[in-house]
C-alpha cells in the first residue's frame, strides 16, 4: 500500500509528469540515441491496442544525415529535424478505416512516453502537403499503402534550450485549456 493507504499503482497521477514533459526541438549533439533504445520503444510501444488489432503502423528509424535533412524539407514547420540524432517515421496504413489514424496517434503517444521514460526528448513533426508525404515514403523504401505523414525526431534535450528554436512554431500558444473547459 501506498502512504494514503492506496494499493500501489493506482495513483494515475503518476504518470502526469511524463505526460507533461514539453515538446523538445533541440538537442544535445554530443549524445547520440543508439538505435537498440529506438527498438525498445517499439517493443514497448507494439503492445498498444488497435481497432479490431489491425496494428495499422510502421516504422522506420533514419539514421543518415543527408535523409534526415531531405525529411525535415517535407513539412513547414519540420526544419527542426534536421538537428535530431535519430529520427523515426510513423507510417500509417492507407486502408480506409477511419479508426486507422486514431489508432496511429495512440501508437505515437506510446512511443513518446516510452522516450520519455528512457530520458530523451521528442517532437513530431507533420510532413505536409501530400505529395510530400509521396515522397518520405520513397526516401524511406516503405511499400505502396503506408503514408509517413509524421515524423518524430528524437533525441537527449539540448542542455541550454535556444529560445525560437529553428523551425519552432512561432504563433503556437503555450499550456492547456483548462479542465472545466474539457470535462463535463
Ligand atoms: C500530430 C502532431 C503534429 C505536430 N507537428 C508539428 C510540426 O510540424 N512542427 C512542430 O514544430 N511541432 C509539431 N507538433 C508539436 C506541437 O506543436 C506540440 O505538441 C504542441 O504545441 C504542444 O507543445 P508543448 O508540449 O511543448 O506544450 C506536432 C504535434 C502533434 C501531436
Amino acid at each position: 500500500m501506498s502512504g494514503a493507504g492506496r494499493p500501489a499503482g493506482t495513483d494515475p497521477t503518476a504518470l502526469a509528469a511524463l505526460v507533461r514533459r514539453p515538446a523538445v526541438r533541440a538537442f544535445d549533439p554530443g549524445r547520440e540515441v543508439p538505435e537498440a533504445l529506438v527498438a525498445r520503444l517499439i517493443e514497448v510501444a507494439r503492445w498498444t491496442g488497435s481497432a479490431r488489432n489491425r496494428q495499422p503502423w510502421r516504422f522506420v528509424q533514419v539514421r543518415d544525415r543527408a535523409a534526415i535533412r531531405r525529411l525535415s524539407a517535407l513539412g513547414a514547420y519540420a526544419r527542426f529535424v534536421a538537428g535530431a540524432p535519430a529520427v523515426l517515421a510513423i507510417a500509417s496504413a492507407d486502408d480506409g478505416f477511419a479508426d486507422t489514424e486514431f489508432d496511429v496517434g495512440r501508437v505515437t503517444q506510446s512511443i513518446v512516453l516510452a522516450a520519455a521514460a528512457a530520458g530523451l526528448g521528442c517532437c513530431p513533426a507533420t510532413i505536409f502537403p501530400e505529395p510530400n508525404v509521396e515522397t518520405a515514403r520513397a526516401i524511406l523504401g516503405l511499400a505502396d499503402g503506408w503514408c509517413p505523414r509524421h515524423i518524430l525526431a528524437l533525441g537527449y534535450p539540448a542542455p541550454v534550450r535556444p529560445t525560437g528554436a529553428p523551425g519552432a512554431l512561432p504563433a503556437v500558444p503555450r499550456g492547456r485549456l483548462p479542465l472545466d473547459e474539457l470535462l463535463r
